[in-house]
């Protein structure tokens, strides 16, 4: 039996993710701001460090796997908050728990997002990868949401991929999953929503596959980049979403 760690596993994606992972037999130690194990809120480094200290309690001998889910979409009036859980709740959380994980020669995937790509702040993403969290919060008050939330999707998949190789040799296996439109309660709202409602239904008629895509997929493709059978795979980022961002950017890997 496996022991994994993961933040956001109350609803949506996350929710999808512990589920399976539980059903494989595995023990799967929950961080969320509700309905969790630990009740921790991330966008705060206490929070954070509260989050670390006990997961440390609760698997003294490491962990298999970490996923870090929680987020925050661009519907969220407040900037900062969607920068301090959605970046800062990521890297802390892993940064304090690589030695757990690399105690059993675990996997790291993280969440971002197929948006991240589509980002046009270099500027945001590169004070986030500074790791100054006051400069970042302070910038993304002055930049659209949609800025905001990608930025912070773009910036966890590059301080993954800037990180991957040394994680690596210390023995934790990290990777990312860029999830497409996902039928979530994070989505549910937007498609509501009476300005942006029609906008998003043209969005999801897009999708090359011809469906959106529903949390059960997300979770199969983390299951699989923690599994034994990813074992070679290491600094990807995954996209999960229908062919979108091959659409998008056909000439790019
Ligand atoms: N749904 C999509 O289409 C989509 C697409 C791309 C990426 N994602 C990403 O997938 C992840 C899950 O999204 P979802 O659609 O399932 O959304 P969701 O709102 O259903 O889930 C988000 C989870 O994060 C938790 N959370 C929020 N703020 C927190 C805080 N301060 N501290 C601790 N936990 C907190 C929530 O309680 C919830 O359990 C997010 O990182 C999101 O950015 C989603």
């Amino acid at each position: 039996m496996a022991i994994y760690a993961m933040t956001g596993g109350a609803t949506g994606i996350g929710a999808a993710i512990r589920h399976r992972l539980l059903q494989e037999g595995n023990q799967v130690m929950v961080v969320d701001i509700k309905d969790a194990d630990i009740i921790a809120d991330l966008s705060s480094r206490d929070g954070r460090q509260a989050a670390v200290r006990a997961i440390r309690e609760a698997a003294p001998g490491g962990l298999d796997g970490l996923v870090t889910c929680a987020g925050l979409g661009s519907n969220v009036p407040d900037h900062r908050l969607i920068t301090q859980v959605n970046y800062f709740g990521t890297v802390e959380l892993i940064e304090g728990l690589k030695d757990l994980v690399a105690a059993r020669r675990g996997a790291i995937v993280l969440i971002s997002s197929n948006s991240a790509p589509m980002n046009n702040s270099p500027e945001f993403v590169g004070l986030l990868l500074s790791g100054d969290e006051q400069k970042a919060l302070d910038f993304s008050a002055t930049i659209a949401a949609q800025e905001v939330y990608s930025g912070t999707k773009k910036a966890v998949a590059r301080w993954m991929r800037s990180r991957a190789a040394e994680y690596a040799v210390a023995g934790v296996r990290m990777n990312a999953v860029a999830p497409g439109y996902t039928q979530t309660p994070m989505t549910e709202q937007v498609e509501k929503d009476p300005v942006y409602g029609q906008a998003i239904r043209e969005f999801m008629a897009s999708i090359p596959v011809g469906f959106p895509g529903k949390p059960e997929d997300q979770a199969a493709a983390t299951s699989f980049l923690l599994s034994p059978d990813a074992r070679f795979i290491c600094g990807s980022v995954l996209f999960v979403d229908g062919g979108h961002d091959a659409m998008f950017r056909p000439d790019q890997i």
